[in-house]
């Protein structure tokens, strides 16, 4: 059965009032929501604007099994504020053990929706990651048989590779050999940053889609060091020179299918980002829709915004579009700065700015 005839009508966004675009509710394909109380402070951000979201495993201990997702998700699903509908889809933390009847457990009983591949060491919690592709390749196998996406952090991890090269190596030493290794298998590489890989995705689109966040729409390498050190932008992959994050517009205004919402919302305590050695990720889930809808105004593409939010990547996954909408104003809206968490807080991305559009109404 083909799911077409859902996304055809859907292209343009629904007119409204001046100043105001209304789209169907969008999703996020990539979110770190963390457990306990953290998970409490920021989900209601996320639920906010987001109908669903692809939730990422790396908890400490990661998300192995098919018993621990679905035990994070009634977690999940009971940190939600009263009347929120936000449907939680969880992934797999692959690690050189896994094993393939496990992954097909877990995709047959609905549990997960995708299985993430962190090469080991590459970033925030990946230690358990992947150390040798060889070794999960009855999973991968596997996976290619059912149909269950494998979502990528695409970076080396070989120490000498300069940090903003990191990508480009992984793309053209291990990404392209495996997507020829596995030509049946879908892939996202996730928090696409560099212009060349925007058109490796689209090489290999469809079966290959790319996730682009809020902040690498916004900042490049530059501004980590505006004025001073600014440990709240600092995620990995890194941003990277200004010609690439013009790409990265480009390539979520195009049109193109291949490319959908990721925000890679990664929040940490102020406390752990403002330290001798801070660790990387950046709290975007409360501005994250209104950061891309500017993007969009900037580029002169608000046609396009919900074909990018709420229909490319519903396609991929092969879900249904949400039949709600939402409502985005052009109008300027103080954000707080940061969110309490316990004794510390998360600062949030551009929370100390005005931003131009705000959210406005949802309605399921
Ligand atoms: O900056 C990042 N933070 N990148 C990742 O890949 C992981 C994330 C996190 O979990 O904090
Ligand atoms: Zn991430």
């Amino acid at each position: 059965m083909t799911l077409d005839h859902l996304f055809d009508a859907a292209a343009k966004p629904k007119s409204a009032p001046a100043g105001s675009i209304t789209i169907r509710r969008p999703d996020d394909w990539h979110i770190h929501l963390r457990d306990g109380a953290m998970l409490r402070a920021v989900l209601p951000f996320t639920s906010a604007q987001f109908a669903r979201g692809i939730i990422m495993p790396n908890l400490v201990p990661p998300v192995t099994t098919v018993a621990a997702a679905a035990a994070y998700r009634e977690r999940i699903l009971a940190a939600r504020p009263a009347g929120n509908d936000f449907r939680p889809m969880m992934t797999c933390y692959l690690t050189d053990q896994t094993s393939a009847d496990e992954i097909e457990k877990g995709h047959a009983e609905g549990v997960w929706i995708a299985a993430k591949l962190y090469p080991a060491g590459a970033t925030t919690n990946s230690h358990h990651g992947v150390r040798d592709l060889k070794a999960i390749r009855p999973v991968l196998e596997r996976m290619e048989r059912i149909g269950m996406p494998v979502l990528i952090h695409g970076e080396a991890t070989d120490p000498t590779v300069d940090i903003f090269d990191r990508e480009t190596v992984f793309m053209e030493q291990v990404l392209l050999p495996f997507l020829k290794d596995y030509q049946g298998l879908k892939v996202v590489i996730e928090h696409v940053t560099t212009q060349e890989t925007t058109e490796i995705v689209r090489a290999h689109a469809p079966r290959v889609a790319g996730t682009i966040t809020p902040h690498h729409l916004m900042i490049n390498r530059t501004s980590l060091f505006q004025g001073g050190l600014r440990p709240h932008l600092y995620c990995l992959p890194v941003a990277k020179r200004e010609h690439h994050r013009l790409a990265l517009r480009r390539a979520v205004t195009s049109g193109d299918s291949c490319f959908f919402i990721g925000t890679d919302t990664a929040p940490h305590t102020a406390r752990t980002k403002e330290a001798s050695c801070g660790c990387a990720g950046v709290f975007v889930g409360a501005t994250a829709l209104q950061t891309y809808t500017q993007v969009f105004d900037e580029e002169g593409a608000l046609d396009r915004l919900e074909a990018f939010a709420s229909l490319h990547g519903a396609r991929f996954y092969g879900l249904t579009p949400n039949a709600g909408t939402i409502e985005l104003h052009r109008r300027g809206a103080a954000m707080p700065a940061a969110v309490a968490v316990e004794n510390d807080e998360v600062v949030i991305f551009r929370g100390d700015e005005t931003l131009p559009w705000s959210i406005g109404e949802v309605r399921p």
